[in-house]
């Protein structure tokens, strides 16, 4: 077998005054660590980023006879409505990549496909209703609080303490701002209680790793417990310092619950290597699907890591584990390719 020839693809993230810029920057981090951490073991990872203009991708690709792609692409040029666009050329070309399949990351990349999937699958998630700024807003059937969030972001973009409404009025009120800086919207039933993320790892079949929770108690109790923008990306906040990830002891009915659903989700979205699937747990102990996260971040900071390091895997041996996904794919495949 030949010596695989690596390239970390990535999106350009958005300038440092943009308002999400600290989410976005975040792939930068990720580039970096692939690269030292595949460094670590001895291979040579080139760095390739991937903008609309494809013609000069390509041309790198060739140019370098890249074998296997390490995707870190989350958008292209900043458009999340194209995050499984890297993905796809991928896979007209041929190259193994790590990570899900293009269709898995742009169903679930849309929040609103991602829903219609979960319920017409039977996955309990919350109620909600879809606003396209064409139809007008019904929020009769729902029960409030909701909370209003961006189809096409993640990363909690656009999901702040106000995004938070109390009743239909104040939906109505926060409506067209969102819409004009986001496009279309959910607006979800607020499910108040417990919060578990459940990372998956391993090709082709998935493992799920130490289940990880948000510890809110600490949070100011004027404050809703979410994990809004400011509690992913801004250190200096309150929100960040009160929502600190723990790997709680957990009933046994409970755990299996969630491994349960979290299983069920990256199969249904048919997501591979890697995964995380965010849950709501309510007062009554009811198990709700937030979302289900194709290709999770793997900055050595982030949960996905955290879940990793708890079950023993190392950060170095996380990212190896990925390349390796990607490689036992094209030796399946009987390509020659790594
Ligand atoms: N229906 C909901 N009920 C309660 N909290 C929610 C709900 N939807 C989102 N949140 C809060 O907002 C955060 C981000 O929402 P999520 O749907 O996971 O979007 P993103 O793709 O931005 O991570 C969640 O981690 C959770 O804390
Ligand atoms: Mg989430």
């Amino acid at each position: 077998m030949r010596e695989p020839v690596i390239a970390v693809v990535y999106n350009i993230p958005r300038s440092k005054d943009n308002p999400f810029a600290q989410s976005s920057l975040d792939v930068l981090n990720q580039v970096e660590e692939v690269e030292n951490s595949l460094a670590v073991r001895g291979l040579e990872v080139q760095r390739i980023a991937f903008t609309r203009d494809c013609e000069t991708f390509l041309r790198e690709i060739r140019r370098r006879g890249i074998s296997v792609i390490v995707n870190l692409c989350e958008t292209v040029d900043e458009d999340s409505r194209f995050a499984g666009h890297p993905a796809a050329l991928f896979e007209l070309l041929g190259i193994p990549f790590t990570g899900s399949p293009s269709f898995a990351i742009t169903n679930s990349t849309d929040k609103a496909t991602a829903k219609l999937l979960l319920k017409g699958a039977g996955v309990s998630t919350p109620g909600y209703v879809f606003y396209d700024g064409i139809r007008p807003f019904r929020g009769e059937a729902l029960s409030y609080p909701v909370i209003v969030k961006p189809c096409y972001e993640d990363a909690s973009n656009g999901i702040d303490q106000d995004a938070v409404c109390r009743d239909e009025r104040a939906v109505l009120d926060c409506l067209e701002e969102r819409y004009s800086l986001f496009g279309p919207l959910l607006v979800e039933e607020f499910i108040d209680g417990r919060e578990f993320n459940v990372s998956l790892l391993g090709y082709p079949r998935p493992e799920v790793l130490p289940l990880a929770e948000i510890d809110f108690s600490g949070l100011p109790s004027d404050l809703h417990s979410i994990v809004g923008y400011r509690a992913k990306w801004d250190s200096e906040s309150v929100e960040y310092r009160c929502t600190n990830r723990i790997f709680p002891k957990l009933p046994t009915a409970v755990a299996g619950e969630l491994r349960r659903v979290a299983l069920e989700s990256f199969t249904l979205f048919g997501l591979r290597d890697y995964g995380r699937v965010d849950i709501r747990m309510d007062t009554a102990g009811r198990i709700f699907v937030l979302e289900v996260n194709a290709n999770p971040g793997i900055a050595s900071d982030a949960g996905f890591a955290a879940a990793a390091a708890q079950s023993g895997v190392t950060h170095v041996e996380m990212i190896e584990k990925l390349v390796h996904c990607a490689c036992e794919r094209a030796i399946n495949n009987d390509q020659e390719t790594c």
